[in-house]
């Protein structure tokens, strides 16, 4: 009995001093919790090359759509990943609406139907049928994909439009020229980073 207590023991601390736990994202235990520092990824690729899927809803009433800007900081001390949407799309309704959003980063081989859900509207089409893919739901009921590599979880804790009287000039052209509304910076504490 003792000798199973120091195994147990010693197991457990080993797994503190790791600081990383098993997240029950899946059934299948196939994600693992990393932190922040541990993000292997380049954190400019990432989002500017690789693009991401912004997720934001519950099971039954979610959407997501790709996103090419991102940024992936420290604010406040806590950690966080802040994302730009515009109110013309079906996914600005999601995060205005809920608390919490996802982040995932998929592996090269998915680009193209990431360049599809950055084409089409949650307003139109079932995106996540189209692109086939496979919703996994985090204990907070965020959205994630069995698709994906890594994911990354938020609680928005600030959001607000930019100012149009403060963009640079060339920004201000920039929203004109495609006649579209200039976008909502979000600011996610980052809870929960997962990857495969
Ligand atoms: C590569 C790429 C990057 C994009 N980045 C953003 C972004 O950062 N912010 C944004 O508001 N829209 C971005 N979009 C546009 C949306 O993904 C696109 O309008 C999408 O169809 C919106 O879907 P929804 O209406 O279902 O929300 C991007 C599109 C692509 C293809």
């Amino acid at each position: 009995m003792k000798r199973v207590l120091a195994v147990l023991l010693a197991c457990f601390t080993i797994m503190s001093c790791n600081n990383q736990k098993q997240v029950p994202v899946a059934a299948d235990g196939s994600w693992r919790e990393i932190t922040p520092e541990e993000v292997s990824l380049n954190p400019v690729k990432m989002v500017g090359d690789d693009w991401l899927e912004l997720s934001a809803g519950k099971e039954g009433d979610l959407n997501l759509m790709t996103i090419g800007w991102g940024t992936f900081g420290v604010l406040w001390n806590k950690p966080v990943y802040i994302v730009y949407v515009s109110p013309a799309r079906y996914t600005y309704e999601f995060m205005e609406r809920n608390e919490y959003f996802t982040v995932t980063h998929f592996p090269e081989a998915m680009q193209e139907k990431l360049g599809y859900l950055g084409s089409v509207s949650g307003r139109d089409e079932d995106k996540v049928a189209g692109a086939g893919l496979t919703v996994e739901f985090t204990e907070l009921g965020n959205p994630i994909y069995a698709e994906a590599d890594l994911a990354i979880e938020c609680r928005k804790i600030y959001s607000v439009p930019f100012d149009p009287a403060l963009l640079p000039e060339e920004q201000r052209d920039w929203y004109a020229s495609r006649g579209l509304p200039i976008h909502h910076m979000y600011i996610g504490e980052i809870l929960h980073i997962w990857e495969k």
